[in-house]
């Protein structure tokens, strides 16, 4: 005698007649083909093919037959679970194939799908505005000629004139390096490169230096105290204040424009005679005398003219101090603000802009190579 079946539960016995089962197998086709993902496939194989499914309670109760029947409901019963498997074993291999053609979908890798590139810095706009101003007079002829920042109070001063007692040579103007008798100094203007070019170089000369230069300035928004020029020098036989007016005429109008309004304004430099200061129409106001804007300008302070640079003929003095005969040779200069030519042909209103480094402001000039 076997032991009695615990499992056993009475409540769970079902009908074994050939509609009943072929009940539980329509319920369970119906249900496979209603599977849609393997999950609910695994759902359904459990809940119609598992140790509780009605077909296994109906598999169980085949022992308690009587011999006679045993054969044919046995028979009835493993066909039914043969349908049902072979309904489970063909609609997993279907929504296998499904999952693994969603899964080639979803990760198909579109080469063509422009990535995240981590951006490139862009160069500073007045690096490439010295490059471009440059170019304009490499175009003409010159040649680029360059000088240290830590300069020689001789150079920067005594051989361009500047009397002893300048103004410009005092603490308050001009950055001493150690002490100012230590005849060295940080340049506070480009110029000492003409000196430089004069004694380096044989004649005649055509010269520009693009640099950087410091004077003892509070930064705001028109002054720091580090900023750049461009210095171009021309010693030659028989040059005039014409061929001066007139290479700066055109170094304008590439740079702004045939329409720029420029003038010319005597002035006064220690290395240059006759001297004269080139301005520019404001770019704000644009000097327009009708317009409420000229007075509260603060681009030009009211004058419709934004100084752009000094120019001259080189003084005679200076000739003579680098060992060139002024009967012979005569020469022109002249010291354009590299910033302020920014501002005017970008419209930049802060020069704080120009020396913060913040890449927003370089960016937007980026694709100017
Ligand atoms: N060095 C002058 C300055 O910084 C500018 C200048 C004026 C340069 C006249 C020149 C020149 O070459 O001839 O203000």
């Amino acid at each position: 005698m076997s032991a009695p079946n615990k499992q056993y539960d009475p409540k769970q016995v079902s009908d074994l007649s050939a509609e009943a089962i072929d009940a539980m197998v329509s319920a369970a086709l119906a249900a496979i083909e209603s599977a849609d993902t393997l999950d609910q496939w695994k759902e359904v194989r459990l809940e119609h093919s598992g140790d509780r499914s009605p077909i296994a309670l109906a598999n169980r109760e085949i022992g308690a037959l009587p011999p006679a029947a045993k054969v044919e409901v046995g028979k009835r019963v493993g066909q039914a679970r043969g349908a049902i498997k072979a309904a489970l074993d063909q609609r997993e291999l279907i929504l296998i194939e499904h999952r693994d053609n969603e899964v080639l979908l979803a990760e198909k890798v579109d080469v063509t799908v422009p990535v995240d590139r981590s951006l490139k810095g862009a160069r500073h706009p007045l690096t490439t505005l010295m490059e471009r101003l440059s170019d304009v007079f490499v175009a003409m002829g010159y040649e680029i000629a360059e000088g240290p920042e830590l300069e020689l109070e001789w150079a920067n001063f005594d051989a361009l004139n500047f009397p002893k007692d300048h103004p410009a040579r005092m603490m308050q103007d001009t950055f001493f390096v150690e002490s100012p008798d230590s005849g060295a100094l940080l340049r506070t203007h480009t110029s000492p490169i003409q000196v430089r070019a004069m004694l380096e170089r044989e004649l005649p000369i055509y010269v520009v230096a693009p640099g950087r230069v410091y004077r003892t300035d509070e930064l705001d928004a028109t002054h720091t105290p580090v900023f750049h020029q461009i210095e171009g020098l021309a010693v030659d036989k028989g040059l005039t204040m014409a061929d001066l007016r007139g290479t700066l005429n055109h170094l304008a109008h590439v740079m702004f424009g045939q329409e720029i309004d420029i003038r010319w304004r005597p002035s006064y430099f220690p290395f240059t005679e006759p001297s004269a200061e080139v301005d520019l129409r404001c770019f704000v106001c644009l000097g327009d005398a009708e317009s409420d804007l000229l007075d509260q300008c603060r681009a030009c302070g009211g004058e419709g003219w934004i100084e752009w640079g000094g120019c001259g003929m080189v003084n005679p003095r200076v000739l003579v101090a680098v060992g060139i005969d002024p009967e012979v040779y005569s020469g022109f200069a002249f010291g354009m603000g590299i910033e302020r030519t920014l501002m005017f042909r970008s419209g930049v209103k802060d020069m704080r802009d120009m020396v913060e480094g913040d890449v927003r402001f370089t960016r937007a000039f980026g694709l100017d190579s």
